[in-house]
C-alpha cells in the first residue's frame, strides 16, 4: 500500500514525523470455528494490512485519526469511562486498557491509522489494527510484551471493548505470520508450527460476496455458547472435556438426547472441522492438493447446513467453483458474508475468475472483488 498519504496526514494534524507500523489481514485453508473450541487453526498473514503511525505527545490523551474514514477521536485512557465513542477508536483504546491491565504505562500519543484489508470481508481488518497498534505500542514504550502476548491483547480488546468473544487465530497470525508459510496453531496450548504453502501448480484465490459481516458479532457469540452448552453437558460424564477440541463424536453422542438438536449439530460440526483440518495437514505433507481441495468443500458444507454461518452469496460462489471445475471451495473465517477462499489449479483460474464474477453480477448486480493471495510477514516496523 502507499502509505505517503499517512505520513502527511501525520504531518499536517501533528507537525512532525512519526514511527510506522503494520500488521496484516489473514486467510485461513481449513479449521473455522475452531478456535474457541481449543481446536487446531491453519491460518496465514496476507499482504493486505493496517498500519499506524504514531509518536508519543508528551500529554496523557491519545489523538487519533482514521485516514479512510476521515474521523477524528481523541480520548484518555485512565478509566473505562474514558472509552471513546466512534467504533474504530474503541480497538485503540481496548489495546491500551489491556497493556494497562497488565501493570504498563501508556503516556499519550498521537496516532493515524489506514489500511487495504477490506472491512467485513472476512480477511480480519480489526485484528490487523489491534495487532499494529499493540506492536506499535510496544516497541514506542519498551512495554517488553512478546508477539504472543499482544495477540492474547488483542483478543481480549475484541471481547472486552468491541463484544465478539472471538478465538485467537486472527490475532496471532497477524502477530505471528511468516512470509510463504500458513500457522498450524493448536488453540488449546498456543503451540504451534510454522508449515510453509507453496502449492505448485494452484493458486488461492478469494472471492468477496460484497454482504459484510459486520452486524454478525452476536451470531457468531450464539455459536459460541452452543459449543459451550454441549460441553458443559459432556463434562458431566467426562469431566476431563474442557473444550469440544477434547471431545469426539461418540461422547457428542451420548448427549443427543440433552441438548437442543440446534446445539448438537453446531458441535458435529466442530469436531468433524478438527478432524478435517488434520487430515488436511496430512494431505499437505504429501502434496495432495486434490484431498486438501475435498476437506475444503467439505467444511464449507458444514458451516452452511451445521454451522449455519453461509448466506445466499456465499452459497453461489461455492457452486460457481464447483461447477467450474475449482479444486476446493468454501466460506471464510466468521461466516455471514464476506468472502470465499479457492485453491484452483493455474491453468483453471483465469477462466474461473470470469466466467463466475460474470454469473455473481447476473446473480446479484455487481462484480465481486476478486483477491490473489500471497503470504506475507506479520507485524513489523516499517523502517524506510
Ligand atoms: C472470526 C474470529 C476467529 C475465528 C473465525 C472462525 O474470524 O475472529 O477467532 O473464530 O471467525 O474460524
Amino acid at each position: 500500500m502507499d502509505t505517503t498519504k499517512i505520513k502527511s496526514k501525520f504531518n499536517e494534524l501533528f507537525g512532525a514525523d512519526g514511527t510506522l507500523y503494520t500488521a496484516p489481514g489473514r486467510i485461513n485453508l481449513i479449521g473455522e470455528h475452531t478456535d474457541y473450541n481449543g481446536g487446531f487453526v491453519l491460518p496465514g498473514a496476507i499482504d493486505k494490512a493496517m498500519y499506524c503511525m504514531i509518536q508519543p505527545n508528551g500529554g496523557e490523551r491519545v489523538k487519533a485519526f482514521a485516514l479512510d474514514l476521515n474521523e477524528s477521536s481523541e480520548f484518555g485512557l485512565k478509566t473505562e469511562k474514558d472509552k471513546p465513542t466512534e467504533g474504530w477508536a474503541k480497538y485503540i483504546f481496548g489495546v491500551c486498557r489491556e497493556m494497562i491491565k497488565k501493570g504498563k504505562t501508556i503516556p499519550g500519543f498521537n496516532i493515524v491509522i489506514s489500511g487495504d484489508v477490506p472491512l467485513g470481508a472476512g480477511m480480519s481488518s480489526s485484528a490487523a489494527l489491534e495487532s499494529a497498534v499493540g506492536f506499535a505500542l510496544n516497541d514506542q514504550f519498551g512495554l517488553g510484551f512478546t508477539r504472543k502476548e499482544i495477540a492474547l491483547m488483542g483478543q481480549a480488546t475484541e471481547h472486552n471493548y468491541v463484544g465478539v468473544k472471538c478465538g485467537i487465530m486472527d490475532q496471532f497470525v497477524s502477530c505471528l505470520g511468516k512470509e510463504g508459510a500458513l500457522i498450524r496453531l493448536d488453540c488449546r496450548s498456543l503451540e504451534y508450527e510454522y508449515v510453509p504453502f507453496k502449492p505448485f501448480g494452484y493458486q488461492l484465490v478469494l472471492i468477496n460476496t460484497g454482504v459484510s459481516h459486520e452486524l454478525a458479532s452476536s451470531a457468531y457469540n450464539k455459536r459460541r455458547e452452543s459449543c459451550e452448552r454441549v460441553v458443559a453437558e459432556i463434562a458431566k460424564t467426562h469431566p476431563e472435556v474442557k473444550f469440544l477440541r477434547d471431545a469426539d463424536l461418540k461422547q457428542l453422542k451420548e448427549v443427543k438426547n440433552k441438548v437442543s438438536a440446534e446445539d448438537y449439530m453446531r458441535a458435529e460440526f466442530v469436531i468433524e472441522e478438527i478432524q478435517r483440518l488434520l487430515d488436511t495437514c496430512e494431505a499437505l505433507k504429501k502434496n495432495d492438493f486434490e484431498t486438501v481441495g475435498k476437506k475444503m468443500y467439505e467444511t464449507h458444507e458444514g458451516l452452511s447446513k451445521k454451522y449455519e454461518v453461509s448466506c445466499l452469496e456465499l452459497d453461489f460462489l461455492n457452486d460457481q467453483a464447483k461447477l467450474r471445475g475449482v479444486t476446493g471451495s468454501r466460506v471464510m473465517g466468521g461466516g455471514f458474508g464476506g468472502c470465499t477462499i479457492n485453491l484452483v489449479k493455474d491453468e483453471k483460474a483465469k477462466d474461473f475468475v470470469e466466467k463466475t464474477s460474470e454469473a455473481y453480477e447476473k446473480a446479484f448486480g455487481f462484480r465481486p472483488k476478486v483477491y490473489d493471495v500471497v503470504i506475507k510477514d506479520g507485524a513489523r516496523k516499517i523502517t524506510n
